[in-house]
């Protein structure tokens, strides 16, 4: 990825939308997105999310892209060309992919023990109540799985054959996307699923709170790999004549659909699971693997509809977890001009350490508590809560007010193209965006203190 001929080798506007995709579908829509859907009200949430998406992810991602495509360059280099008083903006857009790869592994190495226990049969043991908490409460195994993750990602990338992964990506997401279709039918035609479907559609604005809504942007920004300068990379790959408003639709609805999905699985099942109780629907980051293993425990094929469940959610985590991982070694090979293997083997052992504490943090270090939350979930929260935000605020001041949205529309325009939403576009970047965030951050902050609530 970091010489200059590679880039534009995206074969014309499918490929690139395949590939973002492949980026962008990950454990953040399969396993972050239900869980936080869970607790923060189902419809309640589902509802800020989509009016989020067509908005702020719509906006963003096209100015991310289009800042890619019109510098040719990644995240860091990036911001430096189009504005030098920004340039730490591109720093940043580098910390936050360091601080998520870690505990993505962690999540990674859960997927691939729950395909272990799919492939060898012990899917009726995973349905049990403590399963899940004894697997990942252990001290060995989970560092184990996890190593075993970030070792596969490690060799792609060492490798450099992520375009080979990206093509069976390409082949699994369709088929990733069929299942969930075929098992969130099953899920909601069983008893009792009604009221959690329910819960899962209808939102109940009582629940709306600040933090409500800087959790559904934070899962914005997570999930379509937004305000972390991924976008910018992949955008510097794009060819000029490819149309660039339609390619970021399509990539804005493949993701949303395959969290939505996996939701519609998940969320009411848990309902059901539950005993129809919504103060109990925060199991928090366990969630998808405690509820999947006892839907597919009543199916009949259950353990080979589970299998592939976990295998297609461990090809979606690992195309996430190449290319948080290549952003990491592209600025090592660009900055201290190291050599690919040199990189990806630092890279390597940092995301590996540092996967560690969160690991134990559901075992032997459970008692650690940051700010009350456990290790892992104090990373995603100073990553998606904290530094996104702020990463796209300055985003969106930097296209809306220094660069002015007429750039980015040009850019949009290249060879003949047209942007249909100029006028949204203009207004959302920069108004709707930034004052958003600060208003999103503020009042979550406030009812965080108890101050006030919305
Ligand atoms: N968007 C990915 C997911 O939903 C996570 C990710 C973030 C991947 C940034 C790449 C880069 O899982």
């Amino acid at each position: 990825m970091e010489d200059k001929k590679s880039r534009g080798n995206f074969s014309g506007k499918i490929g690139f939308i395949l590939a973002s995709a492949t980026s962008a579908v990950g454990l953040g829509n399969l396993w972050r997105f239900p869980y936080l859907a869970a607790e923060y009200g189902g419809g309640t949430f589902l509802f800020v999310y989509i009016i989020i998406a067509v908005s702020f992810g719509f906006a963003l991602m096209v100015t991310e892209v289009a800042m890619g495509r019109k510098t040719g360059k990644s995240a860091t280099a990036a911001f430096k060309e189009l504005d030098k008083r920004f340039a730490w903006v591109g720093v940043l857009a580098f910390i936050i992919p360091a601080i998520i790869v870690p505990y993505y592994g962690v999540i990674g190495g859960w997927v691939t023990k729950y395909c272990g226990v799919y492939i060898v049969g012990q899917d009726k043991a995973a349905a049990g109540d403590g399963f899940f908490g004894a697997f990942s409460g252990s001290t060995w195994e989970p560092i184990i799985c996890m190593l075993i993750f970030d070792a596969i990602t490690a060799v792609v990338v060492i490798l450099g054959v992520q375009k080979g992964i990206e093509k069976a990506a390409v082949i699994l997401m369709p088929v990733l996307i069929a299942l969930c279709i075929i098992v969130a039918i099953y899920a909601c035609a069983q008893p009792g699923a009604l009221d959690g479907v329910l819960y899962y559609f209808k939102p109940d604005f009582k629940r709306l709170s600040g933090k409500t809504v800087l959790a559904a942007l934070g899962q914005l920004f997570y999930s379509m790999s937004l305000a972390m300068g991924i976008m910018i990379t992949y955008g510097s790959y794009m060819k000029k004549e490819d149309n660039l408003e339609s390619s970021v639709r399509w990539i804005d609805f493949f993701d949303t659909l395959v969290a939505f999905l996996a939701g519609l699985i998940i969320v009411p099942s848990f309902f059901v699971y539950s005993g129809g109780n919504p103060d109990k629907m925060n199991a928090g980051v366990g969630l998808m693997f405690i509820t999947l293993p006892k839907v597919f425990a009543t199916m009949k094929a259950g353990r080979i509809i589970g299998a592939m469940f976990f295998i297609l959610t461990f090809f979606a985590a690992l195309t996430s977890a190449i290319s948080l991982m290549e952003t990491m070694v592209s600025v090592f090979i660009d900055i201290f001009k190291m050599s690919r293997l040199k990189a990806s083997i630092i890279s390597f052992i940092y995301i590996f350490a540092m996967g560690i504490p969160s690991t134990l943090g559901f075992g032997i270090w459970s008692d650690v508590k940051i700010f009350g939350m456990d290790i892992l979930s104090f990373f995603d929260f100073i990553s998606n809560s904290v530094l996104m935000p702020i990463c796209a605020f300055f985003t969106a001041i930097l296209a809306g007010f220094i660069l002015k949205p007429e750039t980015i529309i040009a850019e949009t325009e290249e060879c003949g193209n047209k942007f249909h939403s100029k006028k949204y576009y203009s207004f959302l970047i920069r108004w709707v965006c930034p004052v958003g965030i600060v208003a999103i951050l503020i009042s979550s902050v406030l009812s965080g203190l108890g101050i006030f609530t919305l």
